[in-house]
């Protein structure tokens, strides 16, 4: 094996080397195909090698790449934010750029702080949010993340912001049914703040879908609304953490649009750039950004690439591709005619516990019994086998935790392209079936 400089995400394997991408297709240097049935994390959401994009970024590069933010703006930095001011409900009409959907969190976090102090509130410092969730890895938005596997190593360097339970009905925290629970989960929201004290609570923040951490559970049709309800009478701004829903993924352009609602401040990602380039945002409403361009008129973060000319002309691409070839609108199709082969998927194989989502971010948590819901031993490793047993069969699927302490659960993502076509979506159900078939013989050998 030749001799490696490059830290990957386990020291102890040897991956694939990458050739090319085309459309939900991947190929290694050795010529092997692989369907890329996550958008790798969730992100190239218009599919591998998109010919459009591809030239408007050429053609950007050929203008300039780079100009620094306190020098200059840019066309595509100004169309950009023009375009997501369009796209998204309400007055939420600002946007700061940076490269990462980390940095989206933390910077909605601090926006949140700002805007307090702005309007004299000093006090206001903490975010709330829930258990089995994931916003970041920097240490403010891992402060924020209800991961305990990522947070482990780090806790004395973290606030321990994490406070209420997930609206996991699956699993549901106060051991009740969606027809008798009186959204407990969201009502928790208002004696966490009691506790705490409304006069240290910057905000909540919230996935609308929760992702890494819990492989798409899907909160019942109230709780946004409740939620929200609850951070307006509290003077407690809401933070829509959409870097894995937003631009598409889940049927609309944000997934809060589903649940009738409208944040305070989002944080955009992913699916902004599609994986043709590092870019994410930071969006604030009017009325959170009023106190701040009436008092100190800066807001206090930043990075050196934040709003470069080529990472937005790039992500004004994607967007054009999406408008142009409607294909966020084919989504709620796809979604139904994968989630109806999952099904079948389910009925077949006792350890598929539950499959949830919405639109193409579709969840499958895994189980060893399907009556209890006992998870699997963790010295089963099975996310990590079932992945392994897909990759042979050139399929890629994301891990996700699960359960509800976020350590004792299984899960994966099955988050494809959006553009994936019928005859795709069928490839995709043929190795996954494969490899359900083949995880049902380990388990019955007793691995
Ligand atoms: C919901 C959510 N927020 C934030 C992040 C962090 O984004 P990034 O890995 O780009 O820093 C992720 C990454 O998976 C995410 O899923």
């Amino acid at each position: 094996m030749k001799k490696t400089f490059l830290i990957k995400p386990m020291l102890s394997e040897i991956y694939p080397v990458v050739d090319y991408g085309k459309g939900v297709y991947l190929y290694d240097l050795q010529g092997r195909q692989y369907l890329d049935a996550c958008s790798g994390a969730v992100t190239a959401n218009i599919g591998h090698g998109v010919k459009e994009v591809i030239e408007a970024m050429n053609k950007q590069a050929e203008k300039v790449s780079f100009v620094y933010r306190s020098q200059f703006t840019s066309e595509p930095a100004e169309q950009l934010a023009k375009k997501i001011s369009e796209l998204a409900a309400g007055d939420l009409n600002w946007s700061f750029f940076m490269n990462s959907g980390s940095e989206a969190t933390e910077t909605a976090m601090k926006v949140a702080i700002q805007y307090w102090q702005e309007k004299g509130i000093k006090t206001k410092h903490k975010i709330v949010s829930r258990w089995v969730s994931y916003h970041g890895i920097t240490l403010g938005a891992l402060s924020m993340s209800g991961h305990s596997s990522r947070r482990e190593r780090f806790v004395p360097l973290l606030e321990d912001f994490p406070t209420v339970h997930p609206p996991y009905c699956y699993r549901c925290p106060f051991n009740k049914t969606i027809n008798d629970c009186g959204y407990l989960c969201a009502h928790e929201l208002e004696i966490a703040i009691q506790r705490i004290g409304v006069e240290h609570i910057a905000a909540f923040i919230a996935e609308p879908i929760i992702g890494a951490a819990g492989a798409a559970i899907t909160p019942p049709p109230e709780y946004y609304k409740i939620i929200k309800e609850i951070c307006e009478r509290h003077d407690i701004l809401f933070i829509a953490d959409e870097v894995m829903t937003g631009f598409g993924r889940t049927g609309t352009m944000f997934a809060f649009e589903q649940w009738d609602i409208v944040p305070d401040i989002v944080a955009l990602g992913k699916g902004m750039g599609a994986g043709y380039t590092a870019i994410a945002a930071t969006l604030v409403s009017d009325h959170v950004m009023e106190p701040i361009l009436h008092g100190s008129k800066v807001v206090m973060s930043g990075h050196t690439h934040s709003a470069n000319p080529q990472s937005c002309a790039t992500s004004l691409a994607v967007l054009d591709y999406l408008e142009q070839h409607q294909i966020v609108q084919s989504v709620f199709e796809k979604s139904r005619y994968l989630f109806s082969k999952l099904q079948t998927l389910q009925n077949q194989f006792s350890y598929i516990g539950d499959v949830r989502g919405k639109g193409l971010l579709i969840g499958i948590e895994f189980v060893q019994n399907s009556v209890t819901k006992e998870p699997f031993p963790r010295n089963l490793l099975f996310t990590q086998t079932f992945i392994k047993q897909a990759f042979h069969n050139g399929l890629l699927l994301y891990p996700a935790g699960s359960g509800l302490d976020g350590i004792h659960g299984d899960g994966i993502i099955l988050s494809p392209p959006l553009t994936i076509s019928e005859t795709e979506m069928d490839d995709l159900i043929e190795r996954l079936t494969k490899t359900c078939k083949e995880i049902d013989q380990i388990l019955l050998k007793g691995g």
